[in-house]
């Protein structure tokens, strides 16, 4: 697998136009090494609320098996994600049960890292270990190290450009998907 170019996806767990966790992931391309590409999963912004009545009656929306295509296709995907209350967001926790429901589950196997950015000092880590026990659950193959937190964002990022300014975190980073690139030749192409 050395030297194919690894096709990864990120989704984003946050909806808003000026969110911290957007700014990383239109960053993140920027910071990947050779060979890793990261394109914006399709988005999951018009998905309905679960409702298991909806899928035995109309089926699955289109948008459902769109993001579901896209994770099968992926080389590994890539949550950026802010922690709402403790967790998950709503949007993005829906979002993967609707996708957790379509034969041929689309994470089983899958190479998985999560980046947060929340207003907290933790940086959305409680998010992280909530999104790691889904995917636990989804038989994904989330990387364990090295993490990336970035808290206390609103001071991190230049809201005009979107830069992020806090050179340590973008360290991280660069370092996180490195190792992504690896892990994803060592454990990846599983499904
Ligand atoms: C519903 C809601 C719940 C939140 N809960 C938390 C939280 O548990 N921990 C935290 O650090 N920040 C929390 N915040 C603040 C977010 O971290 C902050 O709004 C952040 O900028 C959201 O990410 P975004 O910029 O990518 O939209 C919460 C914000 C909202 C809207």
């Amino acid at each position: 697998m050395a030297g194919k170019t690894l096709n990864v996806i990120s989704i984003c767990g946050s909806l808003r136009k000026g969110s911290y966790n957007r700014m990383i992931m239109n960053l993140l391309q920027g910071y990947a090494p050779a060979g890793l590409q990261i394109a914006e999963a399709p988005p999951f912004a018009e998905f309905p609320l679960y409702n298991a009545d909806v899928q035995n009656s109309t089926g699955f929306p289109a948008p459902v098996q769109k993001l579901a295509d896209a994770v099968r296709a992926a080389d590994g995907v890539i949550f950026v994600s802010p922690e709402y209350n403790f967790s998950i967001p709503g949007g993005l926790k829906n979002a993967l049960d609707w996708v957790s429901r379509l034969p041929n589950q689309p994470f089983a196997g899958k190479p998985i890292a999560l980046i947060s950015a929340a207003a907290g000092i933790l940086g959305g880590g409680r998010m992280q270990y909530d999104l790691r026990r889904c995917m636990i659950f989804l038989d994904a193959l989330t990387m364990n190290k090295p993490e990336v937190f970035i808290g206390a964002a609103s001071q991190k990022f230049d809201e005009k450009t979107g830069q992020l300014k806090d050179e340590q975190a973008v360290g991280f980073i660069k370092q996180q998907l490195a190792a992504f690139a690896k892990f994803i030749e060592q454990h990846g192409g599983k499904n």
